[in-house]
């Protein structure tokens, strides 16, 4: 009885810390950093989810179309400077993207390009 109810519990508990490990991973940063999703969950708010910054918090700021060619010929050190260290009063995504986001999220940037 006492060995049944291990047995149960670790069939139970097992699964559910593997699935609750792969979603956390894959849902954040990492080797499956996903740049769109990235884009979308800390960047639309201010840019829009297409980069053009029509949104409202985007339009009060005056953002530029990060897919206008002012934006797009800036290099790849230079996009993710900004997007690790913020810039005006953007604020920095280092700490909360990691490398792997950031590069990610500039990745995303670049099909932004017209
Ligand atoms: C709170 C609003 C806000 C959020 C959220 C935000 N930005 Fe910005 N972003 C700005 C502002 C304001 C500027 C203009 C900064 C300046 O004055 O130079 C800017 C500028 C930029 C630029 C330079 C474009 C240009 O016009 O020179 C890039 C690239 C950029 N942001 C990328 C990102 C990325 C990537 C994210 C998400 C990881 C992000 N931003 C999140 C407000 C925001």
């Amino acid at each position: 009885m006492k060995l049944n109810l291990k047995k149960i519990v670790l069939g139970v508990a097992v699964p559910v810390v593997a699935a609750g490990f792969i979603f956390s991973t894959s849902a954040s940063v990492g080797a499956f950093a996903d740049g769109k999703a990235l884009f979308a969950a800390n960047c639309a708010s201010c840019h829009g989810a297409d980069g053009k910054g029509q949104s409202p918090m985007g339009k009060k700021m005056n953002l530029r179309d990060l897919g206008s060619p002012e934006v797009q010929k800036l290099t790849d050190a230079k996009l993710s400077q900004i997007t690790a260290k913020g810039a005006g009063k953007m604020p920095g995504y280092e700490a909360k993207l990691g490398a792997d986001g950031v590069k990610a999220v500039v990745g995303h940037m670049r099909t932004f390009k017209k």
